[in-house]
């Protein structure tokens, strides 16, 4: 009998370099790539929209009930994780700096990390997950099978982040992007509900000035040669 395949964590600051190398070894496993923080993103951009605040707890019950029936997370071929509302394609505004600043006050709530732990688990129950994130290796999965906590220096982290949205064409400085990329870990680091922190069982794997085939072979090697292999692609809850 086959094992079911298995279920592995990417967790670690802003700009470590987690979607990246979560997204590689999803491909290499043949598994499907979580990116979670688009899961908050979505919702700090659904509440931005409607102007919602963080403070307004019914109004962000009610979002998130919303959000439920209009969520949805796919698959892209690229590996990508690409998230619709309503059916519309929100990918790309998720990376907004506002978004980028709300997300960490709305992934405080209570309310929002229950939720969004049930769907991410919904999403692992079966296995064949590369899920990145803060606290998958913490508190969503915390019986994944390979675990790994990805850092770098803040200044690669800011310098990965500042030139990804200048490629985007968001017109930001390097001294702003530093000073989000601390301030966000800051507020990741210090939340009472699930906290930014390594599994006590995680690999640490630090990428400052490592290539990136050259730290997902790192990774690679933590895994046996006969690891169980998923077949990646549109899968759902
Ligand atoms: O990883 P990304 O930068 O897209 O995450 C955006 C924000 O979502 C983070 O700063 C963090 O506040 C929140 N987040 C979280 N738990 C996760 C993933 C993201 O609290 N598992």
């Amino acid at each position: 009998m086959s094992e079911k395949p298995w279920v592995v964590t990417v967790d670690g600051p802003a700009g470590a370099g987690k979607s990246t190398l979560a997204r590689l070894l999803a491909a290499k496993l043949g598994y499907l790539y979580l990116d979670t923080g688009a899961m908050y993103r979505a919702v700090a951009w659904a509440a931005l929209r409607r102007g919602i605040g963080p403070e307004d707890e019914t109004a962000v019950e009610e979002l998130l009930q919303e959000l439920k029936a209009t969520l949805t997370l796919v698959p892209a071929k690229d590996g990508r994780c690409r998230v619709k509302v309503e059916g519309r394609d929100v990918t790309a505004q998720l990376r907004s700096p506002e978004v980028t600043r709300a997300a960490p006050l709305f992934a405080q709530m209570p309310q929002v990390r229950k939720t969004l732990t049930e769907w991410q688990r919904a999403w692992g129950e079966k296995g064949g997950v590369v899920a990145d994130g803060r606290d998958m290796g913490t508190q969503v999965f915390p019986w994944a099978q390979r675990k790994f906590f990805v850092t770098a220096s803040p200044h690669e982290r800011a310098r990965r982040r500042y030139r990804q949205l200048r490629r985007q064409g968001f017109a930001v400085t390097f001294d702003e992007v530093l000073k989000e990329v601390l301030e966000r870990d800051r507020q990741d680091e210090n939340r009472e509900l699930a906290p930014l922190k390594p599994a006590p069982d995680a690999i640490l794997v630090d990428t400052t000035g490592a290539k990136v085939q050259e730290t997902v072979r790192r990774m690679w090697s933590y895994f046996p040669r006969h690891v169980p292999r998923g077949v990646a692609g549109g899968r759902r809850p």
